[in-house]
């Protein structure tokens, strides 16, 4: 452990904290078979938390099988199903010679190439060309499934980014193929996570979509304050150094316990320190990670047109009547057809996002800090 805090990517164990709630209704629909759907913001750690409870059930339960595949860097149906594919034959092949034997066990699909990078990050790559995959599609998607009947284990198949189903760019109703496959699987349940709120939602909440009532859905929520408070302080203890509980609640709070923003600030501010964190120590811990963000906040203004900006100013006062005649002069934003028009875009940008309690809220607590301040 070289740094005292982690960021950027799925935590590891020794890092993880809490989410025991979260944990616990994963592993207990992991074991009842029940399909689950998980929605969050971006880096509030949804994969750390899928992948925390995949080990944890793979520990637990010697018959299960977790496939785990991530659709971000995928753009086409062939692409999908050799990832599928891969992704199968690692979780329960393991090895290239026994993937090799499943596969002429009980599918009839050709794999001219398997190659199998060994090490922490071993990696099964399946050599099938996509127009063959494509011509294999059901024997692809079935093939989980038939698998855990054959060998009598319990499969979950994880799809982290799973909105980007909706925006392969090669094939229409994508998701409605997957859905009437999937639901006759009786060994084999479904976790699917994402952090598009808006593209999750249409998929598993409105009513036309094939996913509608497919699974269990929650909304996640943030790690509540007394956690980071605990996690901060104990790591700048095993570090040598030194913070108090409530500079330690001052840096969670200023990064509104957004998952990753916390673990940034606390590392600059564990740098920053000399042995005492000290309450201006983390307020200039703070500057320093807004600064360093600033060039991708100022782009991400620079494409919002004026009335955009004007709707972000309201949200950012507190605003929430935004169709009264006050708040539309005030901003700038026009008729108030156009401010129902915005709530929407601006959600699609994922720039501003409902809270459970029918508010508007900036989805990126940094963003909003360096907003407020021009
Ligand atoms: N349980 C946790 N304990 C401590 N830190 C966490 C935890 N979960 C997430 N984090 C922090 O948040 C960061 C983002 O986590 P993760 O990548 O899992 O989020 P995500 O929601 O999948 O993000 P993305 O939208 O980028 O895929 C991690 O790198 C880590 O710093
Ligand atoms: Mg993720």
């Amino acid at each position: 452990m070289k740094h005292p805090f982690e960021f950027g990517g799925v935590i590891s164990a020794a890092h993880f904290i809490n989410r025991k709630s979260e944990l616990d209704l994963l592993e207990k629909n992991f074991i009842s078979g029940q399909n689950t759907i998980l929605i969050s913001p971006r880096r509030w750690g949804k994969s750390s938390l899928v992948n925390r409870a995949a080990v944890i059930v793979a520990e637990r339960h010697k018959s299960f099988r977790i496939i785990k595949l991530d659709l971000l860097a995928i753009r086409t149906e062939g692409e999908f199903l050799e990832a599928y594919l891969s992704a199968t034959l690692k979780a329960l092949g393991r090895t290239i010679e026994k993937s090799l034997k499943l596969l002429r066990e009980v599918a009839s699909i050709l794999v001219p190439k398997l190659t199998f990078s060994a090490g922490p990050d071993a990696q099964m790559k399946v050599g099938v060309d996509w127009k063959q995959a494509v011509q294999n599609k059901s024997e692809i998607l079935e093939l989980p499934q038939r698998l855990a009947e054959k060998y009598k284990l319990q499969v979950v198949v994880a799809i982290d980014e799973f909105q980007g189903i909706a925006e392969l760019v090669d094939v229409n109703n994508f998701d409605a193929v997957l859905r009437t496959i999937w639901q006759h699987h009786q060994n084999v349940c479904y976790c699917l996570y994402g952090s598009k709120r808006h593209m999750m939602l249409a998929l598993f909440t409105s009513y036309s979509a094939p996913f509608y009532h497919f699974g269990d859905t929650h909304v996640l929520e943030k790690i509540s304050r007394e956690h980071w408070v605990g996690y901060i302080v104990d790591r700048f203890e095993r570090f040598n150094k030194q913070i108090s509980n409530e500079v330690a609640s001052w840096l969670a709070s200023a990064a509104e316990d957004h998952s990753h923003y916390v673990q940034q600030v606390a590392q600059i501010a564990y740098g920053l320190s000399n042995v005492d964190c000290t309450q201006e120590t983390a307020e200039t811990a703070f500057n320093q990670l807004i600064y360093q963000l600033e060039p991708f906040f100022s782009e991400q203004v620079s494409s919002l047109s004026r009335t955009q900006l004007g709707f972000l100013a309201a949200v950012l006062n507190g605003e929430v009547a935004f169709s009264s005649s006050r708040v539309l002069k005030k901003y700038n934003l026009g008729t108030s057809a156009n401010a129902s028009k915005l709530k929407v875009v601006m959600q699609e940008k994922e720039i501003i996002q409902l809270t459970r309690s029918g508010e508007f809220e900036f989805v990126d607590p940094l963003f909003k800090a360096w907003y407020s301040r021009r």
